[in-house]
């Protein structure tokens, strides 16, 4: 590729650990990309190291009274970068005309607007933030064809059935069944679960993710918001998406056809494959993981989720059924009950009962657009932040 053809790049959420594998693969194939913008919430000082590092024209921080820290932080490391601040900022970013690709990488529901605002734009859009196509997976899917560009997806697990279903007629994959894998997360054969520490709740035993996804995957609503995500990228219906665990994290996914065959995509876990995969598509590049050695992978086993005790993937599946804003109200729900984990208001095993009480008692009309998707949210966050305050007084 020479070097006019570069791909130009915004990275939104650039200091997390989504951004900081795909900076790993870019600084490998430095003549491919060229970094355009780079952000962060509140992490000023990662974000100017990585600006400068990068020489990215832009940095944008989301909390609005860092600005100015952003740009001395700038400063004084010689970068030319140009620093702003805000959501109106993160947006700008996303559909700017100077980048072609962007990586959505904003942990949580904070990632909608810049997401879909790149979808619109038609960039090449590379999809981590599942919380974004939970929440408005018909808004964010009808934007993507609207403004032409392509959507590729991060997670591990939708980036394996990307891989499996290349070259797959329509007809084909309408018949095909999902199989998502699932390492089970920390606490796969543990039975006491009420005294979890938010520290033991990330200790993930394979992959090393931010803390709110690694909570995510203890809970295994990880999985279940993987369901919907899934649902909503392949036009898979939620009774053909099946969920294995697979705790050697080996296989990433499966997609089985109508003649039995199974296509599988295998790989250590390290998330710079996905990311070096969506990169490039359709071509191939060197990610910087570790090859596997199946000599020494040891056995490869699958068992079946133990929903009676990991009770948000029946809650996932549900909202996806229901359809409308089940899935926004569960969302949010579950982001206010990992962070009051987190902050030890919550114990680990109220964060199930705290989405099923959410889900139970508010049901608002289906959104119509992005606003309405937001209002649900706002609304959402307050009632469930009331129902923590009553669970621990
Ligand atoms: N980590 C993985 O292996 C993995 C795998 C598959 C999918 N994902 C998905 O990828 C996304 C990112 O995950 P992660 O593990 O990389 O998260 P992370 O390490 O917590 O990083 C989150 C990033 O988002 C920024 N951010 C946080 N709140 C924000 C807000 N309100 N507005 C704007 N930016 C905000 C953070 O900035 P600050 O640093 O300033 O807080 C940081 O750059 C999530 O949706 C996750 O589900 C992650």
């Amino acid at each position: 590729m020479t070097k006019t053809a570069a791909r130009s790049i915004t990275i939104l959420g650039a200091t997390g650990s989504i951004g900081a594998s795909a900076l790993d693969v870019i600084a490998r194939h430095r003549q491919r990309y060229r970094v355009f913008a780079v952000t962060a919430q509140s992490n000023v000082n990662d974000l100017a190291d990585i600006a400068a590092k990068f020489d990215a024209d832009v940095a944008v921080i989301g909390d609005p009274t860092l600005e100015r820290s952003l740009r001395d932080a700038l400063r004084a490391r010689g970068a030319k970068t140009r620093a702003h601040a805000g959501r109106d900022a993160l947006v700008a970013a996303a559909q700017a005309p100077e980048c072609d690709t962007v990586l959505a990488a904003i942990v949580g529901s904070a990632g909608l607007e810049p997401t879909l605002a790149a979808a619109a734009a038609g960039k090449r859009l590379l999809l981590a933030n599942k919380e974004s196509i939970v929440c408005a997976g018909a808004l964010l899917m009808a934007a993507v064809e609207r403004g032409g560009g392509t959507l590729l997806p991060v997670d591990s697990e939708h980036n394996a059935i990307h891989q499996c279903l290349a070259g797959v007629s329509k007809s084909e994959r309408d018949g095909a069944r999902l199989i998502l894998t699932a390492s089970g997360g920390p606490f796969l054969k543990r039975d006491d679960l009420d005294g979890v520490t938010p520290d033991e709740a990330c200790a993930h035993p394979k992959w090393v993710m931010g803390r709110k996804i690694s909570v995510d995957s203890a809970t295994l609503m990880n999985k279940g918001l993987e369901v919907i995500e899934a649902s909503w990228l392949f036009g898979i219906p939620p009774d053909r998406i099946d969920i294995v665990i697979h705790p050697q994290s080996v296989i990433h996914s499966m997609v089985e056809f109508g003649d039995g065959s199974v296509l599988a995509q295998m790989g250590t876990p390290d998330m710079r494959t996905p990311l070096a995969y969506a990169l490039a598509w359709p071509e191939r590049i060197a990610s910087g993981a570790r090859r596997l050695d199946f000599a020494n992978a040891g056995p490869l086993t699958f068992e079946t989720p133990d929903r009676r005790q990991f009770r948000c993937l029946d809650y996932a599946y549900a909202s996806l059924r229901r359809g409308g804003a089940a899935s926004v109200v569960l969302n949010a729900a579950n982001e206010i009950a990992v962070q009051a984990f987190l902050q030890e208001r919550l114990r680990f095993t109220d964060i199930a009962p705290t989405i099923e009480q959410m889900l139970g008692s508010f049901d608002p009309p289906a959104p119509n657009d992005i606003d309405d998707v937001l209002m649900i949210d706002r609304e959402a966050r307050v009632r469930a932040r009331e129902l923590i305050v009553e669970k621990v007084p």
